[in-house]
């Protein structure tokens, strides 16, 4: 790709004019942002015409990586054939039909009706909405208090981040949101006690949950919420014993349970949704981003019989709804991006290839001086750095090694990001053999440079 953009030129535009999300705005503007132009496969490309391998895919988006035209022309046609129409009013358009069949073929079981919006966190209060509504509609109004764990993430509206359990992100909602509580999350490394077998831990954080909902009363709770394995948090993969110790809870307790999915939906675990893989039956299931593998955005909230049913009784309207519900073009790039993945097995090739070489990639570096832990499910996988592999003492100051080590990924070529001190990846699940074996030499070559810069921090 020729390079016809000048990167000073970006660079001095960009401090003038473009407020970033989730950035601190004068070191933003003193570094310059980064500038990427293009992107090919699993590779982006920046300003300088470096190709950088997408460990990340871009934000947790691009399972089927970049350039595919055959989504830019369905997009093009979709705008000659319809670029917009609303669904509001008892109106719809065959795309989004196309894509809510589409879509309850592939959703869990149980689940057959699709609520759009065009963001993670706009389904994600879509999500609490419906879900407070279902208790009214059900003559139980006084179930509102929706359980969360800690360092979840649901994004960034000022009800999904109170929903959320960032600590940062609730000092600067002024306030949170009421009713949302906020428990342990199953995390073994980080808080399991002395000689905890993972299945023990994955117990207790679930009991933790239990012992919320006695604490708030189950008359007053309206559902649970998790992502079956948790993102921006860390990238926390629960135990075997937790998944099926909540689906327990939620059934004794007849409270709702919502998955938010939008992380581990399309492929990343391989299965299309997680709540499959690990065997759970949720109510609601919000997801977007790979969605569309990010090229347009769309997301949405599958809503399944126990609560579609009851909306469908109930003979009143749902005031709520988003312009861009459902639009057309973005309806029509997700069905062919979700044909693309079918026709090219890409889900099942998680299980069968690109997972098994992941956690392949990422136990080689189990051994190394700086890692704690790696762990991985499916095409999601994390290395966590440590002061002290024995004991699990964590560097002082949360992030600044985490950073270090990112730095140098960047300027290595592969991105990992840094979230405190655990490295996190989710590539595209397109990721060849070349692909793992370029990843795995600028890993073993990171992890030296990093382990260079804090050797003297580290436990004799
Ligand atoms: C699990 C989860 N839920 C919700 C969101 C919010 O999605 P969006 O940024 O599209 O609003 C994210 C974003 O990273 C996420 O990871």
């Amino acid at each position: 790709m020729s390079n016809k953009y000048s990167t000073a030129r970006m660079q001095e535009l960009d401090a003038k004019h473009h407020l970033h999300p989730f950035s601190n705005h004068k070191s933003l503007r003193a570094a310059g942002a980064r500038v990427i132009v293009g992107g090919e496969g699993a590779h982006f490309i920046d300003s300088e015409g470096k190709r950088v391998l997408d460990g990340m895919s871009g934000l947790w988006t691009t399972n089927i990586g970049y350039g595919r035209e055959e989504l830019a022309k369905a997009a093009y046609d979709q705008m000659l054939e319809l670029p917009y129409y609303n669904t509001f009013f008892q109106t719809t358009h065959p795309r989004v039909v196309e894509l809510s069949e589409k879509l309850s073929e592939i959703a869990p079981a149980g689940i057959k009706q699709i609520f759009y919006g065009s963001s993670g966190s706009e389904s994600n209060d879509t999500a609490v909405r419906m879900i407070r509504h279902y208790w009214v509609i059900k003559g139980e109004p006084k179930r509102r208090v929706i359980i969360s764990r800690r360092n979840a993430y649901h994004g960034s509206t000022i009800t999904a981040a109170s929903m959320g359990g960032m600590s940062l992100m609730h000092s600067q909602l002024y306030p949170a949101y009421e009713g949302f509580r906020h428990v342990m999350e199953p995390y073994w490394y980080g808080n399991s006690e002395q000689g905890e077998t993972p299945e023990e831990f994955g117990l207790r954080a679930a009991q933790a949950v239990e012992d919320e909902i006695r604490a708030v009363g189950p008359e007053n709770v309206a559902a649970f919420v998790g992502e079956p394995v948790m993102g921006a948090g860390g990238l926390k993969i629960a135990p075997s014993t937790y998944w099926p110790a909540i689906q327990k809870i939620v059934d004794k307790y007849g409270i709702l349970l919502l998955h938010d999915e939008v992380i581990t939906g399309f492929g990343r675990t391989g299965k299309w949704f997680a709540a499959d893989y690990y065997g759970t039956k949720p109510d609601l299931v919000t997801f977007a981003k790979a969605a569309t593998s990010g090229y347009i955005p769309l997301s949405g909230l599958l809503v399944g019989d126990r609560v579609a049913n009851a909306f469908a009784e109930h003979d009143d309207e749902f005031y709520h709804g988003y312009t861009y519900a459902g639009h057309p073009v973005a309806c029509a790039v997700a069905l062919k991006n979700i044909e693309i993945m079918q026709r090219e097995r890409l889900v099942e090739k998680v299980n069968e290839v690109t997972g098994p070489a992941m956690a392949r990639m990422l136990g080689k570096f189990s051994d190394h001086p700086l890692v704690g832990e790696v762990r991985s499910i499916g095409m999601l996988g994390a290395i966590e750095l440590v002061a002290d592999k024995r004991t699990r003492r964590r560097f002082n100051d949360p992030g600044r090694v985490g950073t270090m080590c990112r730095n140098h990924f960047s300027r290595e070529g592969f991105v990992m990001r840094a979230i405190g001190d655990t490295m996190v990846t989710a590539p595209p699940l397109i990721f060849t053999e070349e692909h793992f074996a370029e990843a795995e030499g600028i890993i073993a070559k990171v992890l030296d440079l990093t382990l260079n810069d804090v050797a003297g921090e580290l436990a004799a």
